[in-house]
């Protein structure tokens, strides 16, 4: 009978370059450990037949798991491929992974829920690039085993020096990055040497074979500690019952305990447990529950329930190192989802300390992180979330990035620690609010903010309207991007990573003067759409209206009127929006005005008019 998942499971991952011959590697395992069904082993025939008419009787095992190759070739988006096979002695469930350096982001995700990672070289090239960069990632991502296998013996004679020489290599990078354990293997997947059984042709191997290191491999120490229950779901039948089911992922439960709701203050005890459906006393690490509170106090989907007298850190900044799996590159200060437990806040990256050398360690100086890129990082969230760091919990101290805009996950991390000032600085309550400061100037506050290329028209008809809304009483400001950049933006130039900075200190000035209870017109290119959103986010619903201002390129540059178009096209002005940088259009902006169509005083007052009601009280 299979091993239970709880008992004897080992989850491992292979990592190789795209010629070592992984595909080999685990064809060849699964059939000299048994684990080939009749009608795979009858296809494998055929095929290697087919493929190899010169070598009858040979099975060609790359064609067996090359299940990926195939999807490639039909354009199929390549993901991880997990298999689940099982020996008398263990369950494995093992994530094969692509080779290729584009598909390094499927390491990643494959490596995040393994404790083994299999790491192959071929003999002759010994470490690779893509080796150093694949056994980073698993040490990123906490796996601490590693079995080295040093393919294609046969082609470097046997040669046990050769062996020796890539085994030291290896260790050397083991040591460097942390990985405890190495266990280095002399194979030939191809004729199976050392695969499943010795192989008389490498007598000088003391060590395991692949099979035996795999069912000998130290199974992960389970996380103890305290008590940890993020919530993945609130089950509210009816009005008389609230329970909250998810994975106790560190530590034990009982009824009775008190548990603390994180972020928060809020205590309760546990009223009633049940596990995997059945009503239970007490609940373990790695099962599935469901519970309610006495008294039934309200937490959602994304806090976690930690034991009273030892409950998570909670934090809102933190030092990260994470691997940049974006195709776009990651620019500090942008908006993205962060994915931690079961929760989901808006994060920013607040700096790059530095990105990391994945050949030699060595930390490089950066200011932005490309696809493959790993970074020591800082994050500032929207809010704290209760966490642990990634070394002494996973579940707790992992996490991914989210682009707001494609909803692709474009980062994974780990969190290492909570930086102190995100404790030491705290929110100061002020008895004079936004209500009591808009009151005073009988208005509404508001943010109108106008986006559109340079020479567009947004100043103009900003400025037009400041004046319809001062003659009308109303308290406005014009907050112009040029004018910002002579004074607190004037260490901002126009690279991408600039002007995300520059939203973001436009944005938040802004709200600051509609808490002041003005209406703000904000007049700045705003090139990407992320920080239009970030902008908008930054006020409540109804306080914020992105107004287009859509002026074709061509009439933009006919106009002119700082003489930045025609120096752009002659070269001498870099980075120029919708010259050599992008301009990304609303999709929905709240109003949309098209210049073309008449004149700025018409837009300002067509403007003012529809403004009107939002603005009086
Ligand atoms: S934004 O892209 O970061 O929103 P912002 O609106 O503050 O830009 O500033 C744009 C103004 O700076 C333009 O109207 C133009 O006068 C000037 N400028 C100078 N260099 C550039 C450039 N490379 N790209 C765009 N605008 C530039």
């Amino acid at each position: 009978m299979a091993a239970t998942e709880t008992d004897d499971l080992l989850r491992f991952i292979t990592c190789g370059s795209v010629d070592d011959g992984k595909s080999t590697l685990l064809g060849r395992l699964l059939h000299d450990a048994g684990m080939l069904p009749e009608d795979h082993l009858a296809t494998l025939a055929c095929d290697s037949a087919r493929q190899h008419p010169d070598a009858p009787g040979k099975l060609d095992f790359a064609l067996l798991t090359d299940g990926l190759a195939a999807e490639r070739e039909q354009g199929i988006t390549i993901d991880v491929a997990y298999r689940y096979f099982h020996t008398a002695h263990r369950s494995f469930i093992v994530a094969d992974c692509p080779g290729h350096e584009q598909y390094t982001r499927n390491m990643a995700t494959g490596a995040s829920t393994a404790s083994l990672a299999v790491v192959l070289v071929d003999a002759r090239k010994g470490l690779l690039a893509q080796t150093r960069r694949h056994s980073y990632i698993c040490a990123l991502m906490g796996i601490g085993q590693v079995i080295l296998a040093v393919n294609k013996m046969d082609l470097v004679g046997f040669d046990p020096t050769v062996f020796e020489g890539i085994r030291a290599a290896y260790q050397a990078l083991a040591d460097q990055l942390g990985i405890a354990r190495v266990v280095a293997i002399p194979v030939v997947a191809t004729d199976g040497d050392h695969i499943a059984t010795r192989s008389p042709r490498m007598p000088w191997h003391i060590g395991p074979t692949l099979l035996q290191a795999l069912e000998e491999a130290p199974l992960p120490q389970p996380v103890d500690g305290d008590f940890r229950l993020p919530i993945q779901l609130v089950v509210r039948p009816h009005q008389d019952y609230r329970g909250y089911a998810g994975i106790v992922e560190a530590g034990c439960v009982q009824v009775g305990d008190e548990v603390l709701v994180q972020p928060g203050k809020t205590t309760a005890r546990v009223a009633t447990l049940h596990v995997a459906g059945e009503p239970a006393d007490a609940a373990r690490r790695g099962q599935a529950v469901m519970l309610t509170l006495q008294p039934d106090v309200q937490a959602g989907r994304g806090q976690v329930l930690a034991s009273a007298g030892a409950p998570c850190p909670e934090a809102s900044q933190f030092a990260c190192h994470l691997l940049w799996m974006g195709e776009e590159p990651m620019l500090p200060g942008r908006a993205y989802d962060l994915l931690q437990g079961t929760g989901r806040v808006r994060a920013r990256i607040t700096a790059i300390k530095h990105k990391v050398d994945v050949h030699t360690q060595a930390p490089l100086a950066a200011r932005r992180l490309e696809l493959n890129e790993v970074g020591a990082c800082n994050l500032d969230l929207d809010h704290d979330i209760a966490f642990e760091p990634f070394t002494s919990n996973p579940a707790l101290g992992g996490f991914v990035l989210v682009d707001l805009q494609s909803r692709a996950t474009v980062a994974c991390g780990r969190l290492d620690f909570a930086l102190r000032r995100s404790a030491n600085i705290h929110w100061q309550h002020m008895d004079v609010d936004k209500a009591i400061r808009s009151h005073a100037k009988a208005q509404k506050p508001l943010c109108v903010w106008f986006t559109g290329l340079s020479g567009s028209g947004k100043s103009t008809i900003a400025n037009l309207l400041e004046q319809r809304l001062t003659a009308l009483g109303h308290h406005t400001y014009l907050l112009d991007g040029d004018n910002v950049r002579h004074g607190l933006n004037n260490d901002l130039g126009f690279t991408a990573e600039a002007r995300v900075e520059n939203i973001r200190r436009l944005a938040e000035v802004a709200h600051l003067m509609v808490d002041a209870g003005l209406v703000v017109l904000v007049c700045a290119i705003s090139p990407f759409a992320a920080e239009r959103e970030f902008a908008r986010e930054r006020f409540e619903p109804g306080e914020f209206v992105e107004v287009y201002i859509d002026t074709p390129l061509a009439e933009c540059e006919l106009r002119d009127p700082k003489g930045l178009y025609r120096k752009a096209r002659k070269g001498l002005l870099a980075n120029f929006t919708g010259i050599d940088s992008p301009y990304e259009p609303p999709a929905d902006a709240d109003v949309h005005l098209m210049t073309l169509d008449a004149s700025p005083q018409l837009q300002a007052d067509r403007l003012a008019a529809w403004l009107a009601g939002r603005i009086t009280p």
